[in-house]
């Protein structure tokens, strides 16, 4: 595997492009939007220089870093010559359903298509393609460049085949991959929004203030953030369309949202983004 097309330009794409173009990949970098690719281009070069800093990478590295990643605005031409393809566009079903249905058209037969989903299906993403058994989870975790974790989910119809690609490739940007299967959530989710929903009922009955909560977490659990304050820096929004995606997929009333949390995001407060969540930024 040598040229990697990452989809989406934000947060995740960003990371997921300096990455893989850090470990010597090509990568073709691709966005609907021309200022999301300007400003990831920036946002990476200033994450490069934080490498530096540290003592982690030379300047070489880093100008050798900036020219393997060439950005484009048009889906054919960036994914001409992929073997591999990330997918790390808007979180929407409608958005990925549509993309993998097009990228299975552009890309060449081998070409492995993998997303960045934190909480729709593989397996119906992968039917909207002719090859479900090459599309694949690749879940990193924010921020890339720095989170060891690569959660690898396969779908229902994935190859082992597909599965060890995508373990190797993992293992080459040095991260650490976990296999797990397609089910709402998959693991870190499934785990982590649980106890975010337990943290905002506690706040909600009045148990705790939310620094205490935090303080609870952090100090009695070795967490490095409290959950209410990991919310605030995942996006309140966010958190919310996950746990309705466990609550839907599983049927289950230990998934039902807080209607704190329900409340907050109907506010406006989301947290971190909007300067105002469990906490003021
Ligand atoms: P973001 O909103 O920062 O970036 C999404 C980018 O995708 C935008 O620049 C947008 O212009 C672009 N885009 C939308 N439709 C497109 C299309 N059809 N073709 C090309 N580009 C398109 O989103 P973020 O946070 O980077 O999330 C991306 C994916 O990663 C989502 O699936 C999300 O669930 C997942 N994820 C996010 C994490 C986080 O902490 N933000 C953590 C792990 C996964």
């Amino acid at each position: 595997m040598q040229h990697i097309t990452v989809i989406g330009s934000g947060t995740m794409g960003n990371g997921i492009a300096h990455t893989f173009a850090q470990f010597g990949f090509e990568v073709a970098l691709v966005d609907i939007d021309t200022a999301a690719l300007e400003n990831a281009m920036v946002i990476i070069a200033a994450n490069l220089d934080r490498q530096i800093k540290k003592g982690v990478l030379t300047e070489v590295a880093k100008t050798e870093t900036l020219r393997r990643i060439t950005t484009y605005t048009r889906l054919a031409e960036g994914v001409g010559r992929a073997d591999l393809v990330v997918e790390a566009a808007t979180e929407n079903e409608t958005v990925k359903t549509k993309l993998f249905n097009e990228l299975d058209g552009l890309c060449t037969k081998d070409t492995i298509l993998a997303t960045n989903t934190s909480s729709i299906s593989i397996t119906k993403i992968a039917a909207a393609t002719g090859r479900p058994d090459k599309v694949i989870g690749m879940h990193f975790m924010n921020p890339v460049p720095v989170m060891k974790l690569v959660e690898v989910i396969k779908g229902y119809e994935t190859s082992a085949r597909t599965t060890s690609a995508i373990t190797a490739v993992a293992k080459q940007l040095d991260k650490i991959p976990v296999e797990v299967n397609d089910y709402p959530g998959f693991v870190a989710n499934r785990i982590l929004m649980p106890m975010i929903n337990e943290a905002i009922y506690t706040l909600q009955e009045g148990v705790a203030d939310a620094e205490a909560i935090d303080t609870v977490m952090k100090l009695g659990m070795s967490h490095p953030m409290g959950p209410l304050q990991l919310a605030d820096f995942i996006g309140l929004d966010v958190c919310l369309s996950i746990l309705r995606v466990l609550h839907e997929g599983f049927g289950q009333p230990k998934y039902a949202p807080c209607p704190l949390l329900v409340n907050m995001v109907a506010a406006g407060k989301l947290g971190k983004k909007t300067g105002t969540g469990f906490y003021r930024y």
